[in-house]
């Protein structure tokens, strides 16, 4: 089977553009989802959303794997930027990812997978350091804001919940410092991505515009920015991880 990789977002909107862009488009309709084959830069892809949350994200991963032979799955969206530093409009690639919602203590310590023995799954490095390299040399234009995309590398923590209540997030952050993590951003699907992922061998990476600080402010202007923002970031992004993979 010839090499596919897997775009996989929460939202359409998220992927705007990269359809348009898809050459030789097929759309399949597979455990009530669409997704999209063809290609990218002459790079076979398939384009997928998987809805929000960690279960919709897991099943979309799976499919990807079983149905249409993904080789490598890319994570494009939106994220609450959690570090220090980490601002609205700035880039994190993930090269780490954890639950911050699972909690089987006492039986397991807390924020480890049940039976895996491990709490944090490692981002594919190769893939990782393609997309790094992608999003530094792609010049990416926060609109109205006078000063450079900040890229970033680090932990990303997912959870089905959407952080934007006070005291919510230095809450999470508090206990998954105590366990020694200190994301960068918080999102809803990526760490179950990375499971399903590890779970068939298959490479996986992530990148994540910054919405918001997951604070009373998130949920604002959330679907403009996705739309006027992040889903142009996306689209660069993707796009010229395409070029370079087709010459790789
Ligand atoms: N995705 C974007 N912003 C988020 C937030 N504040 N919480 C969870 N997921 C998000």
């Amino acid at each position: 089977m010839t090499a596919t990789i897997a775009i996989l977002s929460a939202l359409v909107d998220e992927q705007r553009g990269l359809l348009d862009a898809l050459a030789q488009p097929r759309r399949v309709e597979r455990s009530g989802r669409t997704f999209w084959t063809g290609q990218l830069s002459g790079v076979p892809v398939v384009l997928a959303t998987s809805g929000i949350g960690k279960v919709a994200a897991a099943i979309t991963s799976a499919v990807l794997m079983e149905v249409f032979g993904a080789t490598q799955v890319v994570f494009t969206g939106v994220a609450g930027g959690v570090g220090p530093g980490v601002a609205v409009g700035d880039v994190v690639v993930g090269n780490a990812f954890l639950q911050h919602d699972m909690d089987c203590s006492p039986l397991f310590p807390r924020y480890e997978i049940p039976l895996y023995g491990q709490s944090l799954i490692d981002a594919d490095p190769a893939l990782t350091l393609a997309l790094l390299q992608t999003c530094r040399y792609t010049p990416l234009v926060h609109p109205g804001h006078a000063v450079p995309v900040v890229i970033h590398q680090g932990l990303i923590a997912s959870g089905d919940r959407f952080v934007c209540r006070a005291g919510e997030v230095a809450e999470l952050m508090a206990a998954m410092a105590n366990a020694g993590y200190h994301p960068l951003a918080l999102e809803m699907e990526c760490a179950a991505v990375a499971q399903v992922c590890q779970d068939y061998g298959v490479p996986f990476s992530a990148v994540r515009t910054i919405s918001d600080r997951a604070d009373a402010q998130a949920h604002g202007d959330f679907q403009q920015f996705v739309t006027q923002v992040a889903s142009q970031y996306s689209f660069q992004i993707i796009m010229n991880l395409m070029r370079l993979l087709s010459k790789m």
